[in-house]
């Protein structure tokens, strides 16, 4: 027997028992005739002394572990003297008897600590050691409840579980593929699924009426802090079901992961923002609303007064961040260059302070007479003390994008973005398809399965950039959690669909025929949804970037540096795939 105990068990109550543990050696120290050993697993920290006087030999071995050993101890459970409130098992320690070396440990790149001395890059190569850490193995334990209470709510709601492959075909919607080649077929790929998403509504087809799956994805798209080339959803679809069916299931999923995981009870019904609204007040399709700052079109009031900035501008928005007229000169000039950063590429920004007596004092006040300012002010309800924030530009949509990012940071700045407040909303009526200037044609906003609205169905023909769809997000605190729509069951409406999205026929039979011919075989209405479950922990979790709750993820490059993935293959294996690389030099 290796252990009788955890590290994170005994309590006062097992004072006087013989046990056993094993574990970690996180740190010891010597005190006088003392040697003391914190003793480290999964479950916790418990102290062991051994006592020279009692037997030096044993104290003699103690002193020679090191950080990281792994060790067997046997002892006596004792009321420590002096206690350790931030610990649970801090009331006692065990007096050692016997100490086994199971193995032992080179000193550790860096310290095993929730406050570690390691950097990220290092952390990342040893990551098996920065899972010993307690902050960041506590996100794995997290993840592991969310399955669990995933697992348990969509099993009282009647949903099956079902596998799909991982070795599908590629699909040339969406992100990138990653591919795979085939041996026994020479010349041919796999793709990994970017989502089961005409998998699960040939689930659909076959009479699984409730299907879900948490699953692994892949997508080879940039990395940013909320994605990841493979990530998980929990991947749902249901048939004979209409949008709110959907919404009112999953909404209350994520009610019993808040009260569960998090023990928050969200009672309110999430607000149902339609995507144009969003746009228009936010500047994003996942607004995060845990503040206010909406923003005020200031067209009419602004334009026609000689600034040749504004008069010449297809859109001026601006933002009022109450309280912030003490910005200083300096801060606003900061702001101004951060709107000016490439990423952002606003070309300025215009402040008015809001004064004590009322009045508006602006950065362009030589273009605009008090009046005209008070206006403005009117427009945002401002009041004294506050700061409004003015952004203009040619492009509509890629202006409001620009001030989105400023309301963010001004969020940021006036620590209005508490993680541990939860703003919850659906995000509704997207339009079907995007403008693609690199395609240079239209795109399925979701994806090409999505059904449109029926009521905008005759625009398919007529103008379909105005045709909204049936689908729908789930958003909070700015991070879209999940998203879904209810598909097109209707091989005709699909044909007709990949039809404005530029398919031939025959294309579109290559590569979807499997789909558009299921839907011959009496397919019956059905929708769906996925829920990104990384993003749901880290949210959970407060963290900053959903590496931290994944166990081996990949850095900002894609690489797995730990396994030094990927890497090149030999000849005779390339040999074997049919495959022969082209150095990037020869082009
Ligand atoms: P979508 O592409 O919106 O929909 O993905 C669903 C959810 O998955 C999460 N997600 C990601 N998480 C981490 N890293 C990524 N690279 C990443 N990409 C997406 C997000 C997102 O909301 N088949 C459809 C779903 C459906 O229509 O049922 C789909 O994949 O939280």
């Amino acid at each position: 027997m290796y252990r009788s105990n955890t590290c994170g068990e005994l309590r006062l109550a097992d004072a006087g028992k013989e046990v056993t543990l094993a574990g970690w050696v996180q740190r010891s120290r010597k005190m006088g005739g003392m040697t003391f050993v914190d003793l480290r697993d999964r479950y916790g920290i418990t102290q062991v002394v051994f006592n020279n006087e009692v037997d030096a030999e044993l104290c003699e071995s103690a002193n020679k572990l090191g950080r990281e050993y792994v060790i067997q101890v046997v002892g006596m459970v004792a009321e420590r003297s002096s206690k350790n409130p931030h610990l649970p098992t801090g009331d006692i320690e065990i007096i050692a008897r016997r100490l086994t070396v199971l193995n032992r440990s080179e000193v550790p790149p860096f310290t095993i600590e929730d406050d570690t001395d390691g950097g990220d890059d290092l952390r990342m190569k040893y990551r098996y050691l920065d899972l010993r850490r307690g902050c960041v193995r506590s996100n794995l334990e997290l993840r592991h409840r969310m399955t669990m209470e995933v697992r348990r709510y969509l099993d009282g709601k009647g949903f099956l579980e079902v596998e799909t492959p991982m070795l599908v075909g590629s699909t040339p919607e969406g992100a990138r593929d990653f591919v795979v080649p085939s041996r026994m077929n020479p010349g041919q790929f796999y793709a990994l699924p970017q989502s089961p998403q005409t998998l699960k509504q040939l689930l659909m087809v076959s009479g699984i009426d409730r299907y879900f799956q948490i699953v692994k994805c892949f997508r080879d798209e940039d990395l940013r802090a909320d994605r990841q080339p493979e990530f998980t959803q929990i991947d749902c679809e249901m048939s004979y079901v209409e949008q709110d069916d959907i919404i009112n299931l999953f909404e209350g999923m994520a009610k019993h992961l808040f009260k569960e995981l998090r023990g928050v009870e969200l009672t309110e019904p999430f607000i149902r923002m339609p995507w144009a609204d969003a746009m228009k007040y936010y500047g994003s399709d996942k607004p995060d609303l845990r503040f206010g700052m909406q923003f005020v079109e200031l067209m009419d009031v602004m334009r026609g007064h000689g600034f040749s900035v504004f008069d010449n501008a297809a859109y001026v928005g601006g933002i009022c961040a109450e309280g912030a007229a003490v910005y200083t000169r300096k801060q606003l000039d900061q702001l101004t260059e951060f709107v000016k950063r490439p990423q952002i590429g606003a070309k300025g920004m215009v402040y008015a302070r809001v004064e004590a007596d009322g009045n508006v004092k602006s950065s362009v006040d030589k273009f605009y007479t008090q009046e005209t300012l008070q206006e403005m002010k009117g427009k945002f309800g401002a009041k004294p003390g506050d700061l409004i924030l003015i952004l203009s530009g040619d492009d509509v949509m890629k202006t409001r994008k620009q001030l989105c990012e400023l309301r963010l940071e001004m969020g940021r700045q006036l620590g209005l973005r508490d993680k541990n407040k939860f703003a919850c909303l659906w995000v509704v009526d997207f339009p079907m398809f995007e403008w693609s200037e690199e395609e240079n044609r239209l795109m399925a906003m979701h994806h090409p399965f999505t059904h449109p609205k029926d009521e905008d169905i005759p625009l398919l023909d007529t103008d379909p950039a105005a045709v909204r769809a049936d689908a729908y997000d789930m958003v909070i605190n700015g991070v879209e959690v999940g998203g879904g729509s209810i598909r097109i069951h209707d091989s005709a409406l699909q044909a007709k669909m990949f039809e404005i999205l530029g398919f031939t026929p025959e294309r579109a039979q290559e590569q979807f025929g499997f789909l558009m011919n299921a839907f011959k075989y009496g397919a019956p209405p059905h929708g769906g949804l996925a829920y990104g479950l990384d993003r749901w922990v880290s949210l959970f979790a407060g963290l900053d970037s959903i590496r931290d709750c994944i166990a081996f993820p990949k850095n900002n490059s894609g690489r797995d540096v730990m396994l030094d993935a990927p890497s090149a293959l030999d000849v005779a294996q390339l040999d074997e795939l049919s495959l022969a690389i082209v150095s990037p030099t020869e082009d």
